[in-house]
């Protein structure tokens, strides 16, 4: 059987696919889609143009994820912090986000892309909640790329939630264990493998309060690009990227373990040991 290549012959798409080794794909890639507002006023629009044209750009890596075979995408769509933003901007955001469930669950049903939201979301405005419940609950059974949304999200928050939870199941169980084990496993999606890529476009250096616990070995890539101009060429160059770096979680590289490694034998031994020295 032969796969359908995901990008047309011929385009910047198709070079950057060529040289990806899909074997070594990342697993989970997150996103702070940043720059929505800035876009809108270098075109002298108002703000609400560049998150309008943010969803398309959305919209697209969604596709490309799914069409390359990507298991997990977590995108950061609205913080608890966003709450400080003027009430229409707000609400704009809310019939963005409604909109955006409505008009994609064909498309996911269609294409086995599941969709999840973590984060407060259930304190969202009931409309807002109801249709985001159902597109959950549609997508339930698939298996293909996971969508995770962020919405009404917040590292912090996180936090204190899964500390909430793990007192309430020790109530309930008359033993309390707290490590790093059970605290990850009352996280909000404490299926998932940590992110292996965080995507911030926009050019700022910052975490904004997202994935804190999650985010701990993973690898960071920042564009200056801002989010409605993002592209999937943009994507495939950040997993390029991740895939030229050397993940060590604190420890040495293959190569240097092996320097490292004491050589058995006395004389050699002492190799081993002068080696560490250096
Ligand atoms: C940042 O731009 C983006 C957000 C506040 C999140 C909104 C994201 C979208 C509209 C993308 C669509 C996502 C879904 C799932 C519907 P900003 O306003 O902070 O930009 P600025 O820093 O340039 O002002």
């Amino acid at each position: 059987m032969t796969t359908k290549p995901p990008f047309k012959p011929h385009t910047r798409e198709a070079t950057l696919w060529a040289q990806v080794d899909p074997a070594a794909l990342p697993v989970h890639i997150a996103i702070i889609m940043d720059g929505n507002g800035r876009w809108a006023r270098r075109r002298h629009q108002p703000r609400l143009a560049g998150h309008r044209a943010g969803v398309r750009a959305t919209r697209e890596i969604v596709e490309t994820c799914a069409r390359i075979g990507l298991p997990v995408l977590t995108l950061y769509a609205f913080s608890l912090d966003n709450w400080k933003r003027p009430p229409e901007e707000v609400d704009f955001l809310m019939q963005l986000l409604r909109q955006y469930v409505r008009r994609e669950l064909d498309y996911m049903r269609r294409n086995n892309v599941r969709l999840r939201a973590i984060g407060r979301w259930q304190e969202l405005p009931a409309e807002v909640r109801e249709d985001v419940a159902r597109a959950i609950k549609a997508t339930a059974a698939n298996t293909g790329l996971q969508v995770v949304v962020a919405l009404n999200y917040s590292a912090r928050a996180e936090l204190v939630d899964a500390v909430r939870r793990l007192l309430e199941h020790a109530q309930h169980n008359g033993q309390l264990e707290v490590n790093e084990a059970t605290l990850a496993a009352h996280l909000y999606a404490a299926d998932l493998p940590d992110p292996d890529l965080l995507i911030r476009t926009s050019g700022e250096m910052r975490l904004s309060n997202f994935l804190l616990w999650q985010l701990a070995y993973t690898e960071i890539w920042v564009t200056e690009t801002l989010w409605p101009d993002f592209t999937p060429a943009h994507l495939l160059e950040a997993i390029l990227d991740f895939q030229r770096r050397e993940r060590r979680y604190g420890g040495l590289a293959p190569h240097e373990e092996a320097a490292a490694r004491p050589i058995p034998g006395p004389s050699r031994s002492s190799r081993g040991a002068a080696a560490l020295r250096r």
